[in-house]
């Protein structure tokens, strides 16, 4: 039995999250994003501070407020949440991928607003991918955090997500079904753990409740 996260389990290691979805500028007043709210990333944090951790967050564009005792620091692309994390990475015990990181951006960001009229420019517009911020804090040579993903499917979940802990070299994965009524943008969730020695199901809860057995297993792994 997973206990749920006391105070005290994380005194005196460093926690690094990121939470929430990018935004990537089309132009001024455009940009694309996704359906992240922010709320598993700030659950963690949230739960992390009360086990005595010091966390960092390092958030997208949410509406949500900084829970106690953590510092934030605000982003809005995945190539800003890419410099962030990798600055405080070699200070951090534990990395924790929560963000829903826009996987591409557009190839160029207007300096102007696109108009209708302009045709093929927002018809045609070119995306090149984003750096993949949670592989490269996995593939860090020296500091390296103890590194956990989060791999949102809507389908093959375990299959789809063993497959993101293999290739990204994680030391562990958190898998969640998403779609259009589950995963985002609710309070509850449902969470499979999966590592190198097999799969542990952490059932379905509230994103509070699977942020604290989430960290139990963690504190459990890290010491
Ligand atoms: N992630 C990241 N940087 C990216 C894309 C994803 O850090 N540019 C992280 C997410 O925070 C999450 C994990 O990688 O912890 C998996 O994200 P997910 O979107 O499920 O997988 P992708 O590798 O992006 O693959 P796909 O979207 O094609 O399923
Ligand atoms: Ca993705």
């Amino acid at each position: 039995e997973l206990d749920r996260g006391g105070p005290g389990l994380l005194a005196g290691k460093t926690v690094l999250i990121t939470a929430g979805p990018t935004r990537e500028a089309v132009d001024p007043v455009r940009y694309l994003s996704n359906r992240s709210s922010g709320r598993m990333g700030f659950a963690i944090a949230e739960a992390a501070a009360r086990a005595g951790a010091k966390v960092l967050l390092v958030s997208g564009p949410v509406s949500l407020s900084t829970p106690p005792g953590v510092e934030r620091v605000d982003v809005e692309s995945a190539r800003q949440m890419q410099e962030a994390v990798m600055t405080l990475a070699p200070n951090a015990d534990v990395f924790i991928a929560a963000a829903a990181v826009a996987d591409y951006r557009p190839a160029e960001t207007a300096e102007r607003k696109l108009k209708k009229d302009s045709g093929d420019e927002l018809a045609g517009m070119k995306l090149v991918e984003n750096p993949d911020i949670l592989a490269g804090v996995a593939a860090m040579k020296k500091d390296r955090p103890f590194t956990v993903g989060f791999a949102a499917e809507t389908n093959d979940v375990e299959a789809n997500a063993r497959k993101k802990l293999e290739k990204k070299q994680l030391d562990l994965i958190a898998a969640n079904q998403v779609g259009a009524d589950r995963g985002f943008d609710r309070d509850d969730n449902e969470l499979l753990l999966l590592d190198a020695k097999g799969s542990t199901p952490l059932g379905a809860g509230s994103k509070r409740e699977l942020a604290g057995k989430l960290l139990a297993v963690i504190a459990d792994r890290i010491q």
